[in-house]
């Protein structure tokens, strides 16, 4: 007989409201989450096709999947279907995917009739060691990535890992660069486990996976906990992402592989501005390589640094970017985006991947 899968549980404490995440759980479980009332689920194709049966009985709502539809004209379409099915201020939002899901669902359900309450079946490894706790929900706007958006906790974020057999192998590495930053950020044991179980994080032996998905939503709960605003501390859950979202944007790659991109900048960065020791860097940036993540693009400079800068715009000329000083810690270093433009330059010019 299968051993029953383990289930740890915990809670983050968000201002306004209290946010369950589940790791372990099960999909076919999702209804002892639930409330009472009426309850409307949102999800894509893939999922759907997939999963569908094991869905709770309520209505669905399906878009398609990927990046392309993190846009308000999707959610105008989601508010309309959630009209048709009759939904109320009572209503019950249902996000089952990614990230992608996630983040629309959260923020449909924070501005659908001024605020309904919500929760996540998390099914891939990014959404679940990231996008889907912590309460940042959003969508796209143009090239401006989650520029339209809203804190807001889910009731419950369900991580159901067993949903990972059937997640592309692209997809599964994609989350692992957000692991690998967690790592580099707060937790540096978690590069250990990282190293020491390479292969099982790659076969997808369900305790190791357990164990990254349960240390990454501590690190995210305590930071969040701490700064759930962003005012401060949260930002360095941003590292590696002010050049992954540009490269993310103009090469197409999945957010994880864009983001390990990103990383290998910061890192270069931060061994000139925050004095990372060059073994420490080299060591993160051999994980990097040997994750699988990069997809052997050629950085294209211009269009990644004007989507940078674009970017960039909306915070004002200093740009707040985060750096490592040692793994395991991260700072924070305020710049302007024509001191990252020379960075860049000189970081693709030493490039040998
Ligand atoms: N809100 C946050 O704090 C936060 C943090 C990190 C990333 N994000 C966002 O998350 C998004 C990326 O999330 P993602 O990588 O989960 O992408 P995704 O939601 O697009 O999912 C990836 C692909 O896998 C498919 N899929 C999902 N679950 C599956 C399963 N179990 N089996 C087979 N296929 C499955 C989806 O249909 C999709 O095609 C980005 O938009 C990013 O900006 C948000």
């Amino acid at each position: 007989m299968e051993p029953a899968p383990k289930i740890q549980e915990l809670e983050l404490e968000g201002k306004k409201s209290l946010s369950r995440v589940v790791v372990g759980g099960s999909l076919r479980n999702t209804g002892e989450y639930l409330p009472e009332y009426q309850v409307i689920i949102l999800t894509d194709e893939n999922v759907y096709d997939l999963y569908a049966p094991d869905f709770p009985a309520f209505p669905v709502i399906v878009i398609k999947p990927g990046e392309s539809v993190k846009t308000l004209a999707t959610v105008e379409f989601i508010y309309t279907e959630l009209v048709k099915c009759g939904a109320d201020r009572s209503t019950f939002l249902l996000g089952i995917g990614g990230g992608v899901i996630c983040d629309i669902a959260g923020f449909v359900a924070s501005t659908f009739m001024r605020g309904i309450e919500f929760g996540f079946v998390s099914t891939t490894l990014l959404s679940q060691v990231d996008a889907s706790v912590g309460g940042k929900n959003g969508v796209n706007l143009g090239n401006f990535k989650n520029l339209i958006g809203v804190f807001n906790q889910p009731s419950f974020v369900l991580c159901d890992y067993e949903l990972f057999k059937t997640l592309p192998e692209r997809e599964y590495i994609s989350g692992l660069a957000e692991v690998i930053k967690y790592g580099l950020i707060r937790e540096a044991s978690l590069l250990e486990l990282f190293a020491s179980k390479t292969e099982d994080i790659r076969q997808r032996k369900e305790e190791v996976v357990h164990d990254l998905v349960w240390q990454s939503v501590n690190i995210k709960k305590e930071v969040v906990e701490k700064d759930e605003f962003e005012g401060g501390l949260r930002r360095i859950l941003n590292f590696g992402h002010t050049f992954g979202h540009a490269i993310e944007k103009v090469h197409g790659l999945l957010h994880g592989e864009a983001v390990a991109y990103g990383m290998l900048v910061a890192l270069y960065i931060s061994g000139r501005e925050a004095n990372l020791d060059p073994v420490e860097s080299e060591r993160a940036k051999s994980l990097i390589l040997a994750s699988g993540l990069l997809r052997k693009i050629k950085p294209d400079k211009n269009q990644i640094i004007d989507v940078m800068k674009k970017d960039k715009k909306k915070s004002g000329e200093k740009i707040h970017f985060i750096l490592i000083d040692t793994i395991g810690h991260a700072v924070e270093w305020e710049t302007t985006p024509e001191k990252l433009e020379n960075f860049f330059s000189d970081w693709l010019k030493q490039i040998d991947f």
